[in-house]
């Protein structure tokens, strides 16, 4: 068995999985990463204590989607070549992801998809992870759907029904394991956050389709909001590409209190979810962890895969217009009716237990094929 990860989130949801899969004598597992993250994947891995048996290491800054694709296809197959595996694991709808089953394939491999059947339907959004995740569902063999409106997408493209399984998100295993933990915050930008005694906001966004004037967007509307909030702290832990940082720490750089700090490692940004009063996203991993902590959440997207926070109405589509966003985070902020609408806890992406369910499927579907 071999699972490939390649990005922070793909380290996040695969870890419980592969911690999962090492209790069990009947699988030897290999953790393959192919380093389209480096320090933000590094992370991860340090915080599971996982050590990849294989790293292609292949991040450079600034790198295209076709880099990425190559590179890590390339490497891969190789790797394959050399070390030949039963199954081959990846997660969600990273281009390591896609490329994992393509080479998975080229091999005639089985592959397992983990977070499979999010779509919105929309080629170009998110780009280029809609196209990733529905290029990956023909080849996978084993499907595993975090939900039910997951497994329907799946049922919808006639992915056969004994090939899908709802597991539940192996996101939320690892979020909660990590708000399980003992923690004692060192880093000083986090301390501040957590004892500010206003409120507190945090904002993540990284999306390519927010890149550029998008993302200006946002970064003006939270500074509108700390210009109407004189409390409020708004804390700013930016992705390491550099568009993204460019953006936003020209408009929100100078701002005494906007805290931009390098990516949280997983368990202070937990820590920081858990604290904050409102979150503004445009992250998909985000959206699935807020709700289970009962913060109000609103996403910086025009659509969504993660339909089921909305429903649950934990996370509201706000879309990326300044005026928009400040209208909706200051309702949330002066409306106590409203905000205690969605500060409900709601867990619908998972119960915490979606690592042990796969690894049982595969210990029942691959001893049915010997
Ligand atoms: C990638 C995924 C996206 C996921 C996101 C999670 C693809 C195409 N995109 O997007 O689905 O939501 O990760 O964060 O798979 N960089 C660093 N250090 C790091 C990580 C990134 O310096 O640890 C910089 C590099 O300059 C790199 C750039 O960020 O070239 C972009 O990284 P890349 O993986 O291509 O795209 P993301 O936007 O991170
Ligand atoms: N995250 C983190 N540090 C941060 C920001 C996010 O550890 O500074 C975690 C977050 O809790 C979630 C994951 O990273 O589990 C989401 O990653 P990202 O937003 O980069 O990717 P996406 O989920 O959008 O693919």
């Amino acid at each position: 068995m071999a699972a490939v990860c390649g990005t922070r989130p793909d380290a996040i949801k695969m870890a419980p999985v592969v911690h999962a899969l090492r209790q069990c004598e009947a699988f030897e597992t290999r953790l393959i990463v192919t380093g389209q993250h480096r320090e933000m994947l590094d992370q991860v891995l340090r915080l599971f204590g996982l050590t990849p048996d294989a790293d292609l290491n292949i991040m450079t800054a600034q790198q295209t989607l076709t880099e990425i694709t190559v590179r890590a296809l390339e490497g891969l197959d190789r790797l394959l070549r050399e070390s030949p595996v039963d199954v081959v694991l990846a997660q969600g709808d990273t281009t390591t992801t896609f490329v994992a089953a393509l080479a998975a394939f080229y091999h005639r491999i089985p592959f397992g998809h983990v977070e499979a059947g999010l779509r919105t339907y929309d080629k170009y959004q998110p780009f280029p992870e809609e196209m990733n995740r529905r290029l990956t569902a023909p080849i996978a063999s084993f499907h595993f759907a975090p939900t039910q409106t997951a497994r329907q997408n799946l049922l919808q493209e006639h992915i056969p029904a004994e090939q899908i399984w709802v597991t539940g998100n192996t996101g939320i295993d690892a979020v909660l394991w990590v708000a399980s933990q003992p923690y004692e915050p060192t880093d000083p930008a986090l301390r501040r956050a957590l004892h500010h005694t206003g409120r507190l906001i945090l904002l993540t966004a990284h999306r390519r389709e927010n890149w550029g004037e998008p993302m200006a967007h946002i970064a003006r509307a939270a500074r509108a909001l700390l210009e109407r909030f004189e409390d409020a702290l708004l804390l700013l832990p930016m992705h390491r590409n550099p568009r993204v940082r460019e953006t936003l720490t020209a408009i929100l750089g100078d701002h005494p209190r906007a805290l931009l700090t390098e990516p949280l490692d997983y368990a202070p940004f937990v820590h920081a979810m858990r604290h904050a009063d409102l979150i503004l996203t445009d992250s998909g991993g985000v959206q699935e962890e807020a709700p289970a902590f009962g913060k109000p959440i609103l996403v910086l997207r025009e659509t969504t895969e993660r339909p089921e926070g909305v429903a649950a109405g934990a996370a509201k589509l706000v879309g990326v217009d300044t005026e928009r966003i400040v209208a909706e985070a200051t309702r949330l902020l002066t409306d106590p009716d409203a905000y205690a609408q969605m500060a409900r806890a709601v867990n619908p992406y998972g119960d915490g237990h979606a690592a042990e369910r796969i690894r049982d499927i595969l210990l029942q579907e691959i001893s049915h094929s010997k």
